[in-house]
């Protein structure tokens, strides 16, 4: 299969994965309306083309929280990497380092912390979720202070997970769910072989090492709806202040008043996310909820962004709207599918590629450059 542009390692994973995972990523909730539509706004959003402007000396790099990072860019938490690729996180946060940004993990990762921090130099970001059993929020975030993690993700649009029909059609949930995934696997030997044999232990490595046991993935799905905490309140955020001291971002931020109240709590960035459009379908893409709340907030805090970012091309879309750093989901997630560590690599040099291109020709030398000036908004 001939990969050349970002998009296309979409395809090459939905051949190496069994489809139960290939639909668990690739699904939005209900009709899929903000999974399409984060992708269709951005998509429409024209670049003003300027020339002659002497754009020898670009510079791509930003600062986030002391930290340099090559790209605005940082990998956005995603559960279950490791049954994307053998040891997925480990693979991940390898070529996030070397690519010069931040791994974010998911609480319900595949691979424990203790697991992918030794296997890099860059600190790596945490992202958490409210459980019920608060003792868990407790000792993770310990063990994360004690693995050098820097940065807190605190997720807040997860108080209950979205209904994701392609789920129950998968095999993911579902009816003879279990058989359906053995079949499934069989038909696909390589990843059978490579991550289904060679990967295990297959657990969410952070719970099973809070719990000496493991955290089953019979029934991932059920596990997240019985576990996640929807009484979740600005006063957890506090509960969670006095356990980590160091930067906070809350992430699943889409409404203006909620930016604001999140710069009142003190928050040091938000994410502007609707999930992935994995969550309330109906809500607005992140690209159309983006320049209000930058107005509002931009320079109080960080601002980054997610939801249908595909190529590097969306990457400066969301900086001209107002975010300071893009996350990457699925874009990166169907690349490590794929290819493991070396398709991350390759697309984040396609990323850079593509940014290169569209700051040459929009006029702008840094990423501050990117405004929306860049745009053309009639
Ligand atoms: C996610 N996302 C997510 N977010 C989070 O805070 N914790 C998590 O464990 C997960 N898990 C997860 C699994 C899968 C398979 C996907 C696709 C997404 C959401 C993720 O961080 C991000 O917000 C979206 O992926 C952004 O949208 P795009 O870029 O995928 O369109
Ligand atoms: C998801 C969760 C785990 O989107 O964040 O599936």
């Amino acid at each position: 299969m001939i990969i050349s542009a970002p998009t296309d390692f979409r395809a090459a994973a939905k051949k190496r994965l069994p489809p139960f995972l290939f639909h668990y990523i690739d699904g939005g909730s209900y009709k899929e309306d903000t999974l399409r539509r984060n992708v269709e706004d951005l998509s429409n959003i024209a670049l003003k083309q300027r020339v002659l402007n002497d754009m020898s000396k670009l510079d791509l790099s930003t600062e986030i929280f002391g930290e340099k990072l090559d790209l605005p860019i940082a990998l956005a938490p995603v559960g279950l990497t490791g049954m994307y690729a053998r040891r997925g996180e480990v693979q991940a946060a390898k070529a996030a380092e070397n690519k010069g940004l931040p791994f974010i993990m998911s609480t319900v990762s595949v691979c424990p912390i203790e697991e992918v921090t030794p296997a890099i130099q860059r600190p790596m970001w945490f992202q958490l979720y409210v459980l019920k059993d608060r003792e868990f929020m407790k000792n993770v975030l310990q063990r994360a202070k004690a693995a050098g993690v820097t940065t807190l993700v605190f997720t807040v649009d997860m108080p209950v997970p979205g209904a994701r029909y392609r789920d129950m059609h998968s095999g993911m949930s579902g009816p003879f769910a279990s058989s359906r995934r053995i079949l499934q696997a069989m038909k696909h030997p390589k990843w059978a072989l490579d991550v289904g044999v060679l990967g295990k232990p297959h657990d969410l490595g952070n719970i099973s090492k809070y719990r000496g046991a493991p955290t089953e993935l019979e029934d991932y799905i059920g596990w997240l709806g019985t576990n996640f905490d929807p009484s979740i309140s600005w006063k957890d955020l506090e509960w969670i202040r006095d356990f980590w001291d160091g930067p906070m971002v809350i992430k699943g931020i889409l409404d203006v008043e909620d930016a604001k109240d999140a710069v009142k709590f003190g928050a040091d960035g938000i994410v502007v996310s609707n999930h992935g459009g994995r969550q309330l379908d109906g809500a607005m893409s992140s690209a159309r909820a983006l320049p209000a709340i930058a107005d509002a907030v931009k320079g109080d805090m960080k601002i980054f962004v997610d939801s249908g970012i595909r190529s590097g091309l969306d990457v400066c879309r969301m900086m001209a709207l107002g975010a300071d750093c893009a996350l990457l989901g699925r874009s990166y997630i169907y690349a490590l599918a794929a290819r493991g560590q070396q398709g991350v690599e390759e697309l984040l040099d396609l990323y850079d590629k593509e940014m290169r291109v569209a700051m040459t020709l929009t006029g702008a030398n840094s990423i501050k450059e990117l405004t929306r000036d860049s745009l053309i908004t009639t």
